[in-house]
């Protein structure tokens, strides 16, 4: 089933609780399409990466070759969210007045703890990603865990709100400063209110303004249009057939669906297996309790489980043999 979804798609995510396996299934589907063919760069967008455990090799915010056809990347929260602030501070600085300059970088500096500024760094990293990497056939991301991702998903949507906010705003003090470049042109007060080349320079600033605030709101209009492309973008929950992941899958979907996220299929990981006796045969009972739960809200949904193995899953090696069974 995994292998299906994610030769139909371009762009998939795996999001789910902390540690029911979303790193070691979404690498398994990536090597495995690598396997078949396919061009693949895996991405973890989790600021607790493990791909790099998993692989048992350094794997940095660059792509590097993990088998052949297959590439992964770290996306590095902390130079994410600096860079990002670095571009919104000198953007905010030439929309304010010089002498509010200090104030905008003391505001920026508060911003770095601020909540969602991390989120809102690393969207700016996928949307970037979704968007330069042509050359892939498939772009798999391995999420952190839920509640983030959700509202990860919805993000698009406000920041390319809060970038048409910022535009609009530019353009109207646009109009007003043309105004008052011709007032002071039919005054003959050009060159002394501004100085020599004055009406240049803010022409300039004006258009790198408006060219910097239009990339960054079209990179999340296409990262929320690719988002809303069901045809090329799915996501899939990862959980365990335990109460408490069942219940917050079920949550999950429904935030995913509002943020207009198409939830392509389930997996449940470490089911315990079929044919034993005693407290694991209990146990194992009690998954099929939950899971006849999940059935009865997602029962639609595609659905794939995957045994307990008895070692974990590391390398290449172990990948492989994992995704024998997707
Ligand atoms: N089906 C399985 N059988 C045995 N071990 C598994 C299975 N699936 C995952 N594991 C092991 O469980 C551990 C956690 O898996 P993984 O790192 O993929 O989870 P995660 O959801 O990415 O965690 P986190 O939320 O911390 O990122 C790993 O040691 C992995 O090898
Ligand atoms: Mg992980």
């Amino acid at each position: 089933m995994l292998l299906e979804l994610a030769a139909n798609r371009r762009i998939l995510f795996f999001g789910g609780k902390g540690g029911v396996g979303k790193t070691t299934v979404s690498a398994a589907t990536a090597l495995a399409m690598a396997d078949a063919g396919k061009n693949v760069l895996l991405v973890s967008t989790d600021p607790a990466h493990n791909l790099g455990h998993l692989f048992d090799r350094k794997i940095g915010p660059s792509p590097v070759r993990l088998a052949p056809g297959l590439d992964g990347m770290e996306l590095d929260p902390e130079q994410t969210v600096e860079q990002h602030l670095q571009e919104v501070t000198a953007a905010l600085r030439r929309m304010m007045p010089i002498h509010l300059a200090a104030e905008v970088d003391k505001h920026m500096e508060l911003s770095r703890d601020a909540p969602g500024m991390q989120e809102a760094a690393i969207l700016e990293r996928i949307a970037e990603v979704a968007e330069q990497s042509s050359s892939y056939d498939l772009i798999v991301f391995d999420t952190a865990p839920s509640g983030h991702t959700a509202r990860l998903m919805a993000l698009p949507e406000m920041m390319s709100a809060w970038t048409d906010g910022l535009i609009k705003r530019r353009e109207k003090a646009d109009r007003f400063s043309a105004v008052l470049n011709s007032l002071a042109k039919d005054t003959d007060m050009g060159d002394k209110a501004f100085g020599g080349d004055a009406e240049n320079l803010v022409e300039d600033r004006e258009s790198r303004i408006r060219r910097l605030l239009n990339r960054r709101k079209q990179r999340f209009a296409g990262l929320r249009d690719t988002i809303a492309d069901h045809k090329k973008t799915g996501f899939v929950i990862v959980l365990a057939a335990e109460r408490l992941p069942v219940l917050e899958t079920i949550e999950l979907y429904a935030q995913l669906k509002r943020a207009g996220v198409d939830v392509a299929g389930l997996v449940v990981n470490k089911r315990l297996p079929e044919g034993m006796q005693g407290f694991l045969a209990e146990r194992r009972m009690q998954e099929e309790i939950h899971l006849a739960m999940l059935s009865d809200k997602l029962g639609r949904l595609q659905r794939k489980d995957l045994t307990l193995a008895a070692h974990d899953v590391l390398g290449v090696d172990g990948l492989r043999a994992f995704a024998q069974k997707f």
